[in-house]
């Protein structure tokens, strides 16, 4: 392959962060994947990996793209979040994945399938007695209900975790207008969670417990109770109430694939695959090279930062045959919108779980999901949701 000079290198200048790139923000992946394998983004100063094969190459090798000096787009973020498992590297973000992802696994969560199938139920059967709903609102329910019990948030300041989680991410893009607005909320969350740690008022059993316990015996510094928890907490809420919302809206909008879930309930699991690869909840995070080294022939510096783009990896036409065709007969199980490698997402056991139930309880009591007015993104730099979603539900 022939190497690239510096000057070489596609530039692309529209912000991927605007509020309009954010609301519609397929055609700038595609614009990106035109231009080559790395585009560098004057207006982030970084480089973009817009295609599969790279932003996969790049996960895979945590080595020379290291974690450790934040996965944000900015300096303060990249050291608000030091401490956590998401921004670290080697044997310190083993340590820390350790202490709880254990929790998370399939035979972990197997014994609270029957209660969450339960709950997705009663969402699906409470959503068709209204008929109108707001399918974002239906996809609240199990994420808000499962998540804070699993950490073992205590009741009092519930109601702003969803408002925190969501802001925690907008201060991960650049420092934009967005950003801004939230950085409070974020800030919001850090101090409840050291409230939290300092009362002990975790749930007796939970992971915040854990965690607890893992500090009073000297595996953890004291101090990191309170990041690892918002570790777990931040990630969890809207990633999974995109995955269930956007499941919604695709099967409102393709009926004939909705038919294909109802025939054959087996193929929820690919289905599942199929909405995180087709709409992926996180759009992008970074690495930084820890090495001078080269990525499809073009020479990275060490210390350059370069942008993971998940969201474009999974409708790139060099991995995937239509790849903007939402089909849940296609093999979709190496989409990247959980990550890949060794940061691979901690909760996706449980992210799948929710969303699986949700589709359960659908297929068996609903004959059709209808749009019944026009759908809103969701302003956040990271997370690519559905901020209002008009649905009517027709029984089975
Ligand atoms: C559909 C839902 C979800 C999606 C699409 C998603 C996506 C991701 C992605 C892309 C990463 C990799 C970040 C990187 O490469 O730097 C990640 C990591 C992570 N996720 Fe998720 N996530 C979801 C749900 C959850 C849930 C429910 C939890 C917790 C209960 C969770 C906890 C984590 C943690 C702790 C990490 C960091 C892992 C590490 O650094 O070793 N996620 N997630």
């Amino acid at each position: 392959m022939p190497t690239r000079t510096r000057t070489d290198i596609p530039v692309y200048r529209p912000d991927l962060y605007s509020a309009a790139a954010i609301r519609d923000t397929y055609p700038h992946y595609a614009r990106l994947r035109e231009l080559g394998p790395v585009v560098w983004l004057t207006k982030h100063k970084v480089h973009a990996l817009p295609r599969y094969a790279e932003c996969k190459a790049v996960l895979l090798d945590d080595e020379t793209f290291i974690s450790g000096d934040g996965v944000a787009l900015n300096p303060l973020a990249n050291r608000m979040g030091q401490g956590t498992t998401l921004y670290s590297d080697g044997a310190d973000h083993d340590r820390r994945r350790s202490q709880v992802a254990h929790r998370l696994t399939p035979r972990a969560l197997r014994p609270m399938t029957t209660a969450v199938d339960e709950q997705a139920a009663q969402v699906v059967e409470a959503a068709l007695a209204r008929r109108a709903v707001d399918g974002v609102e239906m996809a609240m329910a199990l994420p808000l209900s499962v998540v804070p019990d699993l950490v073992g948030w205590p009741e009092e300041g519930r109601e702003h975790l969803l408002r925190w989680a969501g802001a925690a991410f907008n201060g991960q893009g650049p420092i934009n207008r967005q950003a801004v607005r939230t950085l409070p909320s974020a800030l919001g969350m850090m101090r409840y969670a050291r409230r939290v740690v300092r009362e002990r008022s975790v749930l007796e059993g939970s992971m915040g417990h854990d965690l607890l316990c893992a500090a009073d015996e000297g595996k953890i510094p004291p101090a990191e109770c309170a990041t690892m928890m918002m570790d777990y907490l931040s990630p969890s809420l809207d990633t999974t109430i995109s995955a269930i919302a956007s499941a919604l809206h695709l099967f409102a909008t393709h009926p004939e694939q909705w038919r294909l879930l109802k025939e054959d309930p087996g193929r929820i699991p690919n289905a599942v695959n199929e909405v995180v690869r087709y709409d992926s909840p996180v759009r992008a995070f970074t690495r930084v090279a820890a090495r001078d080294t080269t990525i499809a022939g073009t020479p990275i510096p060490k210390g350059s930062r370069l942008l993971v783009l998940y969201g474009s990896a999974n409708r790139d036409a060099l991995e995937w045959e239509d790849p903007d065709t939402f089909d849940i007969r296609r093999d979709a199980a190496r989409q990247l919108g959980f990550g890949q490698g060794t940061h691979g997402c901690a909760g996706q056991g449980l992210a799948r779980l929710e969303t699986s139930a949700m589709l359960r309880a659908l297929v068996t009591r609903v004959d059709r999901i209808e749009l019944t007015g026009t759908p809103e993104w969701a302003l956040n730099n990271i997370i690519h949701r559905y901020e209002r979603l008009p649905l009517k539900l027709i029984p089975a």
